[in-house]
Parts: C-alpha cells; structure tokens; sequence
C-alpha cells in the first residue's frame, strides 16, 4: 500500500490517510456568511472522494475580518446550524473536517464589511486594497483575540473535528507576526517575542474553548515576499518552535500575501525568477522548518501534483502530509484515482484562475478555459 493511503495522527485526531484538501475560499456562502446549499453540495462531492482531511475556505470570525462578499462566517452562534450541517455531510460521506479561522485585517475592503480595514500598523496605502489600515487599539486587538475564541467554541459546537488558525497570507495573525506590517512599539511588536504575542493570545484563547481531543492546526506564512523585512524561513522557525511549545497539533506551512506579490509562488505564467511555480515549491522551507518542529506534524502544501514526489517526501521527510488546493477544485476525487492505482499527475495547470473568480465574486471551480466574459 503506499504509504500515501496510511492513516495517520493529528493530535487525537485519526485521519485515514496523508492527504489534506488545503483552506478554498469557495465564494458560496450567502451574502450573511450562512453556510449555502451549493457550499454543502460542494463538501459532499469532495468528501465522497476519500481525502483524508478536509479544511473548508476561511472563515472570518468577526465582522471586520470578513475578506470576500460570499465569504462563510463563524462570528455569531446564528452560524452554528449551517455549519452543523456543513460537517454532517462531510462526516456522513465519512470524512474529517477542521474549520480554518480567519481574520482578513487591512486585506480587504470597505465594500465588503461595510467598515474601514484595520490592522497592527499603518505604512501606507495598501498596493493591493487601495486604502491605509486603520489602526487597531488594544480594546481592539482583546476583542478579536476573544472573537477567535468564541469562534473555536462554535466550531466544535457544530461539530467539526479541530481548527486551523489562518496565519498565513498576509492576513491579519500574519500581519502582526511580520515586522513589515507590524510597526508596533507597544506590547504587540517591536521585538519578534512582542510580534508573536497576538498569536500567541489566539492560540491560548482557541486552545481552552476547543476540547481536548479537538486538534488545533495553524497555517503559517514561511516567506512573506514583501518589499523587506517580511518572514523568511528563519524567523517562520522560531515562530513554528515556539507554536510546538505551546502544544500545536500540525504546521501547514505556505508563504506569500494578497498584499504584495499575491501568493507569488503558486503562479506559473507571470512571474518569472526566483517566484516562478515549480512542483513543490515550499520543499526547501519545509526542509528548514522541520527541525525546529520535531516530531510535531508539517503539512506541505504548494503546488504538488504527483503521487511520486508526495510518497517520497512522506517516506524520506520532512513532511508528514500533503496537502492541495487547485488540484482538488479540477478533480474533487484526485485520491480515490490515485487510491485506484490510476497515479498519473493531477490535471490541474495552476493557471490561478479559479483564484481570479473567487476575487471577482465567482463561486469557485476550474476555469481553465478562462473566466467567463462580463
Ligand atoms: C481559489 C482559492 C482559494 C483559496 N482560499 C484559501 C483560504 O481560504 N485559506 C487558505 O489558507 N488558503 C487559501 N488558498 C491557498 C491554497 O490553500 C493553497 O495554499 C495554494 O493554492 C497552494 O496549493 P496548490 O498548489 O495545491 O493549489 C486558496 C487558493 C485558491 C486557488
């Protein structure tokens, strides 16, 4: 058997192989952040298709971190019954679910909160979003750290299987840990220990609401491509170590923001040099943050697509799971196939236009044909 079909442990968790279907923001919620039949119809189809765990598209936890217009929501208990149902298809086609909780921060736009963005520090107009993040007070900063809490209890009240806290692309956990983006002085940056804090906060506060069995995972920017001083794979180390201390169950590492160079590396046609695509593209900064994680699991995601890289990284390290995005949107059931034997590479070309649709308010799927004319 390979060993891509092994079951394996996050936590207490038991998931019955080594494949993760990676964070999608669907673009399918109700325009409230309710749970859609289209969403349900979606996880049903993917669960039905053996991937060993399932993360849905982040979900914001406040409404100042909502990112997208149909973005899924977790910041009042009116989410719970549609989240409920959104884990009982996926368990009842026999799969496992972790929510990711998010907070989008200056990443996104008054026409879709309805407020101003906000975030650790302001340097600036936002190069993507146009407008300079407001910053947050400290009322604000124990506010969204209690909203990620809350968030947490709603997600195992729905009945999911564990979260994953999104620290990754540029939104608003990466922005505190990046000294880029956070100018702070104060007890929430200036030093990386201070950058660190609000994470910190966040972990502790989503660690008490969530039992014990409850896995907690954490997506984590290891290269944040910004203009200077952003993470790099030293610092995500430090980061990822000090997480392990604090008792988190799995690292998915990524890198890149919607800010600057938007999650540059999973591009292949227009970026050329060192950001250009390849397979497996964050290999060399999982080979670095591994040692500073031990035994803890490191869940590689990027731009793998063939069924022989992912044994051989899962045979000869560092990784202990592989985790895709595009190409389960293009094959929702990619491991059955590969499960059958039927191991040629995913079909997906990472051309990114289901990104682009799911910027513009398209519900995600493959639009490698291009996207449809306006
Ligand atoms: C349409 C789309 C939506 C995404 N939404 C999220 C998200 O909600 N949370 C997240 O952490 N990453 C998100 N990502 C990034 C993916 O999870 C993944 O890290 C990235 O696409 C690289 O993996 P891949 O090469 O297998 O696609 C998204 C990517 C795409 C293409």
């Amino acid at each position: 058997m390979s060993i891509l079909f092994s079951s394996y442990q996050l936590g207490q968790l038991s998931v019955a192989n080594r494949l993760l279907h990676s964070a999608t923001y669907e673009s399918m919620s109700k325009k409230n952040g309710e749970v859609s039949q289209a969403l349900l119809k979606r996880y049903r189809q993917l669960a039905r298709g053996n991937i060993g765990l399932i993360v849905p598209g982040h979900m914001h936890v406040h409404p100042t971190g909502k990112a997208g217009l149909r973005q899924t929501g977790i910041f009042s208990d009116k989410m719970i019954p549609g989240l409920k149902e959104l884990a009982s298809v996926i368990h009842e086609e026999q799969g496992k679910v972790v929510f990711q909780l998010a907070h989008a921060g200056r990443q996104t736009r008054k026409a879709v909160t309805g407020l101003d963005p906000i975030g650790p520090s302001n340097d600036g107009a936002d190069p993507t979003f146009g407008v300079e993040p407001r910053v947050m007070t400290e009322a604000e900063i124990l506010e969204l750290i209690a909203a990620f809490g809350d968030a947490a209890r709603r997600a195992a009240e729905a009945g999911a299987d564990g979260v994953q806290i999104h620290a990754a692309h540029g939104y608003l956990i990466n922005q505190f840990l990046s000294p880029f983006f956070n100018r702070r002085e104060d007890a929430w940056g200036g030093s990386d220990k201070k950058r660190f804090r609000f994470l910190k906060q966040v972990f502790l506060a989503v660690r008490k609401n969530l039992p014990q069995e409850l896995p907690v995972l954490i997506k984590l920017n290891t290269n944040d491509f910004t203009p200077r001083d952003g993470i790099q794979p030293d610092l995500a180390a430090r980061y990822a170590k000090w997480l392990v201390e604090l008792g988190i169950d799995g690292i998915e590492i990524s890198s890149g923001t919607l800010s600057y160079a938007p999650l540059a590396m999973s591009r292949k046609r227009d970026v050329a040099g060192d950001f250009a695509f390849r397979d497996g593209y964050h290999l060399e900064a999982a080979a670095m943050i591994k040692p500073a994680i031990g035994s803890t699991p490191l869940i590689l995601v990027g731009g793998m697509r063939k069924m022989e890289q992912m044994e051989t990284v899962l045979k000869n390290g560092p990784v202990d799971m592989i985790s895709m995005s595009r190409p389960f949107i293009r094959e929702p059931l990619l491991a059955k196939r590969f499960e059958s034997g039927k191991s040629q590479s995913a079909s997906c070309v990472s051309c990114n236009n289901c990104l682009a649709a799911v910027r513009l308010g398209l519900p995600v799927k493959c639009y490698v044909r291009g996207l449809p004319q306006t």
